[in-house]
């Protein structure tokens, strides 16, 4: 079988998300197990290369883990063949100058979410990419999830009969950073700086609901600034001037009621760090990132509220694990893959920019809910930029 080389430039390889998920977790893994495998048996090997602002940092990378290539010059790599693939991993507030340089250099781009800071930007991306004819992908990370992927499989079973809800909490206590320093980086934080969990998670809802669920038809949010100061990097006390949750309530195509929570300043009282409950005609299920269990009509137990007594029904022990049947990889790991298949050899792949744009767009609209009190219907959109 002849086998070939992709060349990935990996921008902001040296950031949390871009040095864990995507170089670690996800093209050094592809690289240890020997490439990707297409369709016909052949094999693609990766070959990234390290790009950043930090000529230190990135020789230091290089050589902890034994990578030829890294460089400072990000138009250079771009100018360069042997670099197909785009992968962007910066702040948000630098993304879209960079993306908007890979189309012009005709790479296919995949990138972390959102796209862009804002809808306009997002959706100026998606059409430039398709004027270009460049292949695009963004992550979605959490459909790739086990316990996001048997839930999917159950709703494809059709085990919930007709669905008629759904209600997720997402969050955990982030760290004000004075006496015990905060486990995200400062600029979630900051407005002004891209930061704020309503542009930070609803971009993930939006591909989650519309692609497990159905299509996002409105939204009705408040989004609220909780911890008001916070502490740096470097111990500098700061206005925390964005979001730090998000409360929120959307109506997905076929009448499904979908209520999410999205919080850094909750502490966790439940089995994941996020969890969500479906609730249908026959079944019910409660998911995690890994774990998922169902309540089927026919063994649901049948309450009765008295508060005169102490119920005596033991409610958790009434589900049933859902079991996990094969080997689930890391899903950055898994979407890459398919990403690269994409590239290669045309396979489907479609988390693209434009389901990037639809999430920052539910973002948007998610803020402007909470500022005017008002629910919010969401177009559905296309790359000529029309509402349709
Ligand atoms: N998919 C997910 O679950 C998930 C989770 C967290 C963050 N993210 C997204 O990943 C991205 C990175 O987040 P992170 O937590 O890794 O942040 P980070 O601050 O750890 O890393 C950001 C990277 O951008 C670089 N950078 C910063 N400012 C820059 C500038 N002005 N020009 C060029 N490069 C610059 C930094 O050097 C660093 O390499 C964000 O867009 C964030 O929304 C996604």
């Amino acid at each position: 079988m002849s086998e070939s080389t992709i060349g990935i430039i990996m921008n902001g390889a040296s950031g949390r998300m871009g040095y864990r998920q995507h170089l670690v977790r996800s093209i050094l893994a592809i690289r240890e197990q020997g490439g990707v495998e297409l369709a016909d048996g052949r094999r693609v090997h990766v070959r990234p290369l390290l790009v950043g602002r930090s000529e230190d940092k990135l020789a230091e990378l290089a050589k902890r883990h034994d990578i030829p290539d890294y460089t400072t010059d990000l138009d250079g790599a771009l100018a360069d063949p042997t670099w197909q693939i785009y992968g962007d991993f910066l702040v948000t507030k630098a993304r879209a100058a960079a993306i908007k340089k890979a189309i012009a250099a005709g790479k296919a781009i995949y990138t972390e979410k959102p796209t862009a800071e804002n809808y306009d930007d997002a959706l100026e991306l998606a059409r430039l990419a398709s004027e270009a004819g460049v292949k695009n992908g963004v992550v979605h990370d959490k459909l790739y999830l086990p316990g996001l992927q048997k839930l999917k499989r159950l709703v494809d079973s059709g085990f919930f009969g007709q669905i008629l809800s759904v209600r997720g909490e997402f969050g955990y206590w982030v760290f004000e950073g004075d006496w015990h320093p905060a486990q995200r980086p400062s600029w979630n934080y900051r407005a002004e700086d891209g930061g704020g969990i309503t542009v930070d998670m609803f971009p993930h809802w939006s591909y989650v609901l519309e692609n497990i669920f159905g299509r996002v038809e409105s939204v009705y949010a408040r989004a609220v600034t909780h911890i008001q100061a916070r502490v740096d990097e470097e111990g500098r006390p700061y206005p925390a001037t964005a979001d730090d949750a998000a409360y929120a309530i959307f109506e997905l195509e076929g009448g499904i009621v979908a209520q999410l929570n999205s919080s850094w300043a909750v502490r966790v009282n439940r089995d994941e760090l996020v969890e969500f409950q479906v609730d249908g005609t026959h079944g019910s299920a409660v998911v995690g990132l890994f774990g998922c269990k169902i309540q089927p009509r026919n063994a649901t137990p049948k309450p009765v509220w008295n508060p005169d007594l102490v119920d005596e029904i033991d409610y958790a022990s009434t589900w049933l694990d859902v079991p996990t049947n094969e080997v689930f990889e890391n899903g950055f790991k898994t979407q890459w893959e398919d990403f690269i298949r994409h590239v290669v050899d045309d396979a489907p792949h479609h988390y693209d920019f434009l389901a990037g744009a639809r999430g920052m767009l539910l973002a948007e609209k998610g803020l402007e809910s909470s500022r005017s009190g008002r629910r919010i219907d969401l177009p559905i959109i296309s790359v000529s930029g029309a509402r349709v």
